[in-house]
């Protein structure tokens, strides 16, 4: 088939990508010229594990294509995804200008019928909005079809869940695109799903929202745990056991990040607000994902409040590993408030340096998890990359002024920590 992603983000063009690699025809528009002008120099502007070897194979057969001219990519394709982003406005909700965009700009190309496929995460209702775009804006009685059809993927593991996802929603509201739309996803092998277009929007949300609950209910849990004196790896590893709970998302940490969860819960609550319903659970669980990294800081401020001009190595920037994304990363908040205390940071993170530097100047960044753990005060863990947990403790120990390491991931076992010689401070355990 023949495809037009517009908006060649982490979901455009992993996505894309993976739609070629099955045999489409796939070409990738954005309004950002110089990612376009990296992507066609062979430049992959994200890290994604898989990507790079994907868009390689799939240029070189001459199934993928990227462009920023959008009006030919829309003309030369029968299926349009809109896979731009849908950034918080303050308020809260889901800014659609973009979306409502690349509705205008495929009404303003409508050259023959289409199908404009969703696949942004938008407030329920919002098909329909650009099904009306379309309508009112196209200049010829061509028709054409809407469909919804929510992202899962992951960042850091975006390629295998497109081939491996759990399932593919689609909603629609008519014959034809429901079976082009059955036909394109086949040959992945994933279970298809198919549903109205309002269903399909609220399932992404849905999903997105109840995830974040569960990390923040482990987060609870965690903090009571600390006081009682259990160990909640071990309470979630119980819990987890039992299959109406599943093992996943029950790591207590530092909350959710990214740019998904904090702005599809917002947007979530901001839908419930505009239709006077209090969604009481989802206040809850953005106030407790708030609080944790306000937790986290204040156990590096009580370990360090007797020692003079004290440095720490913040080890992870990125929000979760395996990506070089830091959008709500709980790095930067942790960065933020301690510099403001006067502590010195030493930052280091495989891949999202460069990332980071675009937004927090003026501290030192390191080459290597053991320099930004030489000479400082205590090492605290942010995110849970393997290199983190494959470190050499004893040099690690011995480069640091005292053994303090504050583990915001619980990398590692409290025992054995402490038969290295650390005074080790996780989450959620004694
Ligand atoms: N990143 C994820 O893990 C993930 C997972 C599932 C769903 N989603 C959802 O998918 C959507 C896209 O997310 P993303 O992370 O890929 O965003 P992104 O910011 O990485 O990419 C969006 C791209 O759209 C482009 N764009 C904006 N307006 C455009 C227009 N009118 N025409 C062409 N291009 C345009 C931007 O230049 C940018 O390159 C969001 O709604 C997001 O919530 C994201």
């Amino acid at each position: 088939m023949d495809i037009c992603m517009i908006g060649t983000g982490y979901v455009g063009l992993v996505t894309g990508a993976c739609l070629a690699h099955v045999g489409n025809k796939v070409i990738c528009a954005d309004v950002d010229i110089s990612k376009i002008e990296k992507l066609n120099s062979g430049e992959i502007p994200i890290f994604e594990p898989g990507l790079e070897q994907l868009i390689k194979e799939n240029l070189g057969n001459q199934r993928l294509e990227f462009t920023y001219d959008i009006k030919k990519a829309i003309e030369s394709s029968t299926l349009i995804f809109i896979s731009v982003g849908t950034p918080p406005c303050k308020d809260g909700s889901a800014d659609l200008s973009y979306v409502f965009q690349a509705a205008h700009d495929i009404a303003a190309s409508l050259n023959e019928y289409k199908i404009v496929v969703d696949k942004s995460t938008v407030p329920v209702g919002t098909a329909m909005k650009v099904k009306e775009i379309i309508q009112k804006n196209k200049m010829n009685h061509i028709p054409f079809s809407v469909v919804s059809n929510p992202e899962f993927l992951r960042e850091g593991s975006a390629v295998r869940d497109i081939f491996d996802g759990d399932r593919i929603v689609i909603g629609v509201e008519d014959k034809k695109a429901q079976e082009i739309m059955k036909n394109l996803y086949e040959p992945f092998g994933v279970p298809i799903y198919i549903t109205d277009i309002i269903s399909a929007e609220m399932i992404k949300y849905a999903s997105n929202a109840f995830l974040a609950a569960k990390i923040s209910f482990i987060n609870e849990i965690a903090n009571i745990c600390e006081k009682l004196g259990a160990d909640v790896t071990a309470v979630a590893c119980g819990m987890g056991m039992d299959k109406r709970i599943g093992p996943s998302f029950l790591n207590a940490g530092l909350g959710y990040g990214g740019s998904c969860f904090p702005k599809d819960v917002k947007a979530v609550m901001a839908t419930a607000k505009e239709n006077k319903y209090d969604f009481k659970i989802l206040d809850a669980v953005m106030q407790v994902n708030d609080n944790q990294k306000k937790i986290f800081v204040q156990k590096v401020l009580n370990q360090l409040c007797d020692i003079k001009n004290p440095a720490v190595g913040v080890l992870g920037l990125a929000f979760k590993p395996h990506t070089d994304d830091i959008r709500e990363a709980p790095s930067l908040y942790i960065i933020q408030e301690l510099r403001e205390t006067g502590i010195r940071i030493k930052a280091y993170d495989p891949i999202a340096i460069s990332k980071t530097k675009e937004v927090i100047s003026d501290i030192e960044y390191c080459s290597s998890l053991y320099e930004a753990c030489n000479d400082v005060d205590a090492v605290l863990i942010v995110t849970e990359w393997d290199e983190f947990k494959n470190m050499n403790l004893d040099l690690v120990k011995r480069k640091m002024k005292a053994p303090l390491m504050i583990d915001g991931r619980n990398l590692f076992d409290p025992k054995r920590m402490a038969e290295k010689g650390f005074e080790y401070i996780s989450v959620g355990r004694r």
